[in-house]
């Protein structure tokens, strides 16, 4: 069984005092829920002191992209070993953002993503199609493009998570149906059989992303190849990230 993760995509969000407030509030909210993998990815400044409030709870915590280089003049970059030593584990990498407001390729992000799995971060990669390949039918060209051109054999699958965050369905309020991201969630799962092989695809989990809510996550979890969700605007808001978080844990209680 796949365990669910929720992850939240904190962007460029949370003063300190605000962060300290929502860590707390996530953590007391949480109390005995399990079966659930939970994730936080807070901007880069405030990971020394979120390691710190998650200290001894269960709560992961990731960073929203790396540098592929191990240090180098990187003005305003962080590499994967700067990441670690602040107690991260995983890394978001391939968000759309990154591909789209900063430019990052998919030639970029395999580098990225082998610098960070060889540095000893999990890598959350994440894929998905704009609204306009959608709509000219090129959604799974250019997911199948994103995945091949990024993962292999040296990207140990123990070290991966997927995302699937259509382009369109991020930070507009129109979420995939949950028929639409099961359809995509299928695909993907098919293409890592074929890069790994079936039973490593079967274990991969492959999180949906975009305008996740408490209201649509039920649904959104209880599809078969949906493993857990990558939360941006819902997860600044800890009794909402708290709900979507018992939304997974509710999944694995009925899947075991
Ligand atoms: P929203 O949940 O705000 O649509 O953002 C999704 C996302 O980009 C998570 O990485």
């Amino acid at each position: 069984m796949r365990t669910p993760m929720i992850a939240g995509n904190w962007k460029m969000h949370k003063t300190l005092a605000e962060a300290r407030e929502l860590v707390t509030g996530i953590r007391e909210g949480m109390g005995e829920m399990t079966g659930v993998e939970v994730l936080i990815c807070p901007p880069v400044y405030l990971l020394f002191p979120m390691a710190k409030a998650i200290a001894g709870t269960p709560i992961l915590m990731g960073a929203q992209n790396a540098h592929e280089e191990a240090q180098g003049a990187f003005t305003g970059e962080t590499s994967v070993a700067m990441l670690k030593d602040t107690g991260a584990t995983h890394v978001i990498l391939g968000h759309s953002e990154r591909r789209h407001v900063f430019g990052e390729t998919n030639a970029t992000l395999a580098k990225k993503v082998r610098a960070a799995v060889s540095g000893g971060l999990c890598a959350v990669y994440c894929v998905g199609e704009t609204l306009e390949e959608r709509e000219s039918g090129r959604t799974q060209a250019v997911v199948e493009a994103q995945l091949r051109a990024v993962l292999g054999a040296d990207v140990p699958a123990e070290r991966l998570v997927i995302a699937y965050e259509p382009v369109w369905a991020i930070g507009t309020g129109k979420t995939a149906t949950p028929d639409q991201a099961q359809e995509v969630h299928t695909f993907v799962r098919g293409l890592l059989g074929s890069i790994y092989d079936g039973p490593t695809g079967d274990g991969l989990r492959i999180l949906y992303g975009g305008s996740v809510k408490p209201a649509n996550s039920g649904d959104l979890l209880s599809q078969p190849d949906i493993d857990g969700a990558l939360v941006g605007g819902a997860c600044l808001v800890a009794a909402d990230f708290l709900a979507i978080i018992g939304a997974g844990a509710s999944q694995a209680a009925a899947a075991s």
